[in-house]
């Protein structure tokens, strides 16, 4: 049995990017993943897993999949990605989000705990979507949790909350409230690793990513992903609608930026569970967004069309100090470069196929 970096959900977008550095860093990469059908639609290895990952192909919500795993490898390090990740899918398919987030993750423990083979650092990747719509700041300066959107707000198109603004997210002051049931189960995921890890002696680092966009991220699935879907419609020359009024302010994070979070994470392990926001520094509405991509196509200027999806929040940024200050954090690619390498990947991948 050798010391190796298990990399949970690794065959995903992240886990892709992850691998391709990994290996050189940390030596022996086992990635578990079930290659699910929304993420994989041909359930093959994806050709960009770096080819010295070894792939098991299992549900991490299972206990024989542990068995198996934990029979032949013994994990020094724990990169946990696997998960169900549709944010408005998981309203309406709570027990399938919780199955994978919550029992994927416990059922992992559980193994590890009960062959005494405690890794010496797990890194968790939860997301903005802990913070729901987060603290606001009305103009006299008082902060208050406005809590989700209703319905009847949102029909008369009143997309913000009166005389307030949306602070940028920071893991020290933020108080997580979830508005959707993906975000509960991360924050689930998030507070029973920390009791886990704090009981055994593991350290832990829970990043809290924001939008994470870049080359590798799926062009079929369409419950995540929203730059994907707008490069494919501007691709087309189709105007990219923008829902709400599309000032919602994004935190659109690259990809490689985000993998280096995750190696630095490794490298500077935490004296106790850490909790980090991983984000760009430098949040855009989505009509900027929309903008850089349309023009890059050539694509005619995006449509605001007032539809809205309930559940979503009006903002998401966070404050990226933190990750600065304690992992050395910086993040290297801003969204003008980003985007137009995401577009120019998106082409050679539409040709491709
Ligand atoms: N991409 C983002 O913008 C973003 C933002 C915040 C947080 N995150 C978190 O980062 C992690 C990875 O996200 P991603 O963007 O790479 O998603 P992804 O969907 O591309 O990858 C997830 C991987 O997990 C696998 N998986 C799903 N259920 C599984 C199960 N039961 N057993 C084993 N494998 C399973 C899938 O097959 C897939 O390969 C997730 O935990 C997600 O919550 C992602």
């Amino acid at each position: 049995m050798s010391g190796c970096c298990l990399v949970t959900g690794g065959a995903g977008f992240i886990g892709t990017a992850v691998s391709r550095i990994l290996d050189a860093e940390l030596g022996e990469v086992v990635v578990v993943d079930v290659l699910h059908p929304q993420v994989h639609p041909t359930r093959s290895r994806p050709p960009e897993l770096d080819p010295r990952a070894e792939l098991i192909v299992a549900d991490v919500s299972e206990a024989s999949t542990w068995e198996e795993v934990l029979r032949s490898h013994r994990p020094t390090r724990i990169l946990h990605l696997a998960a169900e990740t549709g944010t408005g899918q998981s309203l309406t398919e709570a027990s399938r989000h919780a199955v994978a987030n919550v029992v994927g993750l416990t059922r992992m423990l559980d193994a590890l705990a009960a062959t005494r083979l405690l890794p010496e650092q797990v890194v968790l990747t939860s997301s903005r979507a802990v913070y729901g719509e987060g603290e606001w700041e009305r103009e006299d300066g008082t902060r208050f949790y406005p809590g989700q959107r209703d319905q009847q707000m949102l029909a008369r198109g009143q997309w913000d909350f009166p005389g307030a603004r949306g602070l940028a997210f920071e893991a020290s002051r933020t108080t997580p409230r979830p508005t959707s049931v993906y975000g509960a189960t991360k924050l689930a995921q998030e507070q029973i690793l920390r009791a886990w890890t704090e009981s055994f002696g593991v350290k832990a680092s829970i990043l809290r990513l924001q939008n994470v966009y870049g080359p590798g991220q799926s062009l079929t699935n369409p419950y995540t992903g929203v730059v994907t879907l707008f490069a494919r419609l501007a691709r087309e020359g189709k105007p990219i609608p923008l829902y709400e009024d599309g000032e919602m302010l994004r935190d659109f994070v690259y990809i490689d930026d985000v993998a280096r979070a995750i190696m630095l994470a490794f490298e500077r392990p935490p004296a106790g569970p850490r909790m980090l926001d991983i984000g760009s520094g430098t949040p855009i509405t989505i009509r900027q967004a929309a903008e850089i991509i349309a023009r890059t196509y050539g694509a005619p200027a995006p449509v605001v069309t007032g539809k809205y999806r309930h559940g979503d929040v009006r903002h998401a940024s966070c404050e990226i100090d933190q990750a600065r200050a304690e992992i050395g954090y910086a993040p290297r690619v801003a969204p003008e470069e980003g985007l137009a390498s995401l577009c120019e990947w998106v082409n050679a991948r539409v040709e491709r196929s």
